[in-house]
């Protein structure tokens, strides 16, 4: 008798249980039984393991189609999925003010709200990203609906409430003490589903709009509930100046967490990109991962994240879009932007020395395609804390999974496959060149929530492709408007002519170097 929801697949599976190799499963069984992996076993042995589990049959792959682990993208804004693809031409500190505050205050329209995040998780589902570890918005009832989509459409998610108390838009900003509740109700709210693919995170904005009583209660609640942790760090030279203005005692920003209580080994901290090497040795002493977001940083960050060195001085790393300073949901496209981003470190440090000498140093940076599809999936993995549940295909994990189809050739494939082609080439092509379209079928705990254009598990079943239904309440959602309240411009520079500027960090910012420095390592 076959256990219910058991079922196998026979054909070729790839994934990246080692940083720098794609492994290969070439003709395997793999049976899965409630959500997990259960048998992995060679093609010939079909007929035992037919037998063992009951099963009517053993689906076979066709050529050319090859399964691969889900996509963990580590870091996402869900309330800013709306404006992805614009708003590039601001820094970070500005393009908050502008775009992204009074975007994230509008879900307050639950209506909207409800619409917006359905389109962001199959957009994301579509995508092949089977876990995300999102960020919501600041106000506690949206955040609710946001978890709520997500358990409906099925996918896996670490999601947190964001909160901010300071240096924040009048419409746009929480007292402490309302925080720190809501916080804790948003929390209690999502473990209250009893969901094993929802878990909540904490998540203080980042230093320059959270004060040191929000970061160390938040810290209390996380350790009360043993929940994730989210925040950004060292992203950009406007934010890190920033935070050392406000907080001159302190040498950098892991410092200013470290001493709140927030590096934990559920930390995820996004960017990194102007972490030192203390810094970074300081995280990974304290099991805290960095989500690197290479297409962010091109447009928000001021520098690049080098993986390979964190990864060689101990720390977690992890892929992110950072959807929408990220100007793309697709983790394909993350991988491709970590890989361009690896690749112009070693054109920078040939440009600095001058010279038409490429050294062993100035490659040792330097990422392929699959250090890319680690970072995708089992260094997301590792980040969020999930490295036994999700990343690879083996017996014991979960069946979080992506059926990609390389024989869509012509218009209705983003690439041609040509003879002589192997599987190899192809599943690198797929990585290079594919697109959700190569996609057919995404499955998340052993459930396929997305079939051709249909979202199984979707009441409504609306396909990422809008109905007439969907385009008139894109219509009637409304159009985020920028607030005319002043507060203080997290822009701000000593050398900013911007005169709306600095509140009360502005004593601060007189000072060029702070008088002392605390490591606190
Ligand atoms: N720092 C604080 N908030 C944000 C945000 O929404 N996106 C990015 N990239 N950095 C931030
Ligand atoms: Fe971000």
């Amino acid at each position: 008798m076959a256990a219910e929801n058991t079922f196998a697949f026979r054909g070729t599976y790839y994934h990246t249980p080692t940083y720098g190799r794609l492994d290969v499963l070439r003709d395997v069984v793999l049976v899965v039984q409630e959500g997990k992996i259960v048998r992995i076993a060679n093609g010939h042995e079909e007929t035992e393991v037919q037998e063992e589990f009951g099963l009517a049959e053993v689906r076979q792959l066709k050529a050319g189609q090859y399964f691969m682990p889900g996509f963990i993208d580590t870091h996402v804004h869900a309330p800013q999925y709306q404006f992805t693809g614009t708003g590039t031409d601001v820094p970070l500190m500005e393009w908050l003010r502008k775009y992204t505050f009074p975007a994230e205050c509008s879900f307050q329209d639950l209506e909207a709200a409800r619409h917006r995040y359905s389109l962001l998780v199959k957009r994301f589902l579509a995508n092949g990203t089977t876990t995300a570890m999102y960020y919501g918005s600041l106000h506690l009832q949206p955040n609710l609906v946001l978890v709520d989509s997500i358990e409906r459409l099925g996918q896996r998610a670490v999601v947190g409430k964001v909160n901010m108390d300071r240096h924040s838009p009048d419409d746009y900003i929480e007292d402490t003490a309302d925080g720190l509740r809501d916080a804790e109700e948003f929390v209690t709210y999502t473990l209250g589903k009893k969901c094993s693919r929802i878990q909540p995170c904490i998540t203080p904005r980042f230093i320059p709009t959270c004060t040191p009583e929000l970061m160390k209660g938040l810290a209390e609640i996380a350790q009360k509930y043993g929940c994730h942790i989210q925040s950004h760090i060292s992203e950009c030279c406007g934010e890190v100046n920033c935070v050392r203005e406000m907080h001159p005692e302190y040498a950098s920003d892991a410092a200013v967490f470290e001493e709140m209580g927030l590096l934990t080994n559920r930390t995820v901290m996004a960017h990194g990109t102007l972490l030192s090497d203390d810094d970074i040795r300081h995280l990974a002493r304290r099991g805290t991962a960095v989500s690197h977001c290479p297409l962010s940083n091109f447009f928000l960050g001021d520098a690049f994240f080098k993986v390979n060195h964190a990864l060689s001085l101990g720390l977690k790393v992890g892929l992110g879009t950072d959807v929408a300073g990220g100007i793309s949901p697709s983790m394909l496209s993350a991988q491709r932007m970590a890989v361009v981003n690896s690749r112009c470190i070693r054109a920078h440090k040939l440009a600095v020395s001058g010279g038409t000498t490429v050294t062993p140093e100035m490659e040792k940076d330097v990422i392929t395609f699959k250090e890319a599809l680690w970072l995708a999936t089992v260094g997301g993995a590792q980040a969020l804390d999930l490295a036994d549940v999700v990343g690879t295909f083996e017996v014991g994990k979960d069946f979080d999974a992506l059926l990609v189809d390389t024989n869509l050739s012509g218009t209705s494939g983003p690439f041609d496959v040509f003879e002589g082609e192997d599987d190899d080439q192809r599943f690198e092509k797929f990585i290079n060149l594919g697109d959700d379209r190569n996609l057919i079928e995404v499955y998340v705990q052993g459930v396929c929530v997305k079939r051709g254009d249909e979202f199984l598990l979707d009441g409504s079943n609306v396909s990422v492709k809008a109905t007439e239904d969907d385009s008139d309440r894109i219509m009637s959602a409304p159009t985020p408007v920028e607030p005319e309240a002043a507060y203080l411009d997290l822009a701000h520079r000593a050398d900013s002519s911007d005169e709306a500027a600095s509140v009360d960090v502005g004593a601060a910012a007189e000072q060029s170097e702070p008088p002392t420095k605390r490591s606190r390592f």
